[in-house]
């Protein structure tokens, strides 16, 4: 069977490279912890766990690393939890991803220089929460045109708008556009990193040309899902998996051509035991 594998499959640059420093990490002894899982995929926590690395989970779970390494994850934390871990004088690995770190020190200039600092993300994702702690003050989150319609401040005030990295741009385009109209005195940086958008336009275009479609990824993952759908428009044999186990393709005789992509928390152990499966047993 002839495979063409998206180049964009699985682990963004960010996330990839959190989860290579927790494995080197691995490597020096002494516990380690990492602040939330280090990727959602069980897979990678459990192999982690048996390697020695526990999740922690909320600021309280800090001084159970007393002694031990805390790694900061892709998605970054606020500010005060890096101050926390200082204080408590346990060693700190931060992985937050470079994209997401620029957020934060711009965060943290603006509202320095009295800027009020909106952020358009969704207001319960880890990587939002992070960026508002780094505002000196608070830290306005939008998510739907609607809430940036009904946004009011002072017109003296000058705001500064950032984005989730993983933000859609359309969506981010019209709601900056809200609030030029309102006629505020705005800057605005646009902070979405194009990871999500790479991997989504190559899955449309490999899922065009080929004859079906392999979509790997969390049962629970939104981008997974979202692949999955871009991938059906083009491929009506679209399929969604988690795992090479769940591979129990009946392909018609007709095709010849098999797409794979990956969704953003999928490493990449699984993918190539897909792609292998795919070109010697079809
Ligand atoms: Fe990934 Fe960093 Fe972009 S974590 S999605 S490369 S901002």
């Amino acid at each position: 069977m002839e495979v063409v594998l998206a180049k964009h499959a699985g682990f963004c640059f960010g996330v990839q490279r959190a989860v290579d420093e927790v494995y080197s990490e691995t490597l020096r002894g002494g516990p380690i912890y990492t602040y939330g899982p280090i990727v959602h995929n069980e897979e990678v926590v459990k192999d982690l766990e048996r390697k020695g690395v526990r999740v922690l989970d909320s600021p309280e779970e800090l001084p159970e690393a007393m002694g031990g390494t805390v790694m900061i994850r892709a998605h970054g934390v606020p500010e005060r939890i890096i101050r926390e871990i200082d204080r408590l004088g346990i060693r700190c690995v931060d992985a937050t991803c470079p994209f997401v770190k620029r957020i934060h020190n711009i965060v943290s200039r603006e509202s320095a220089a009295g800027r009020k600092i909106v952020i358009i993300g969704n207001p319960g994702h880890p990587e939002v929460e992070g960026i508002m702690g780094w505002a000196k003050g608070s830290a306005t989150v939008l998510e739907s045109e609607q809430e940036a319609r009904d946004f009011v401040c002072d017109p003296a005030e000058e705001i500064c708008i950032v984005s989730q990295t993983t933000f859609n741009y359309n969506k981010f385009q019209d709601m900056v556009e809200i609030f030029m109209k309102k006629g505020y005195n705005v800057s605005v940086v646009n902070t979405i990193c194009n990871a999500t958008e790479e991997r989504q336009t190559e899955a449309r275009e490999i899922a065009a040309g080929v004859d079906a479609m392999i979509v790997i990824g969390g049962k629970h993952s939104s981008n997974t899902r979202k692949l999955y759908e871009i991938c059906r428009q083009e491929c009506a044999n679209t399929y969604f998996i988690q795992t090479v186990e769940d591979l129990h393709l009946n392909l018609p005789e007709s095709v010849r051509t098999v797409g794979i992509t990956a969704g953003a928390s999928t490493p990449n152990n699984i993918i190539e035991e897909v792609q292998n499966y795919v070109r010697f047993n079809f």
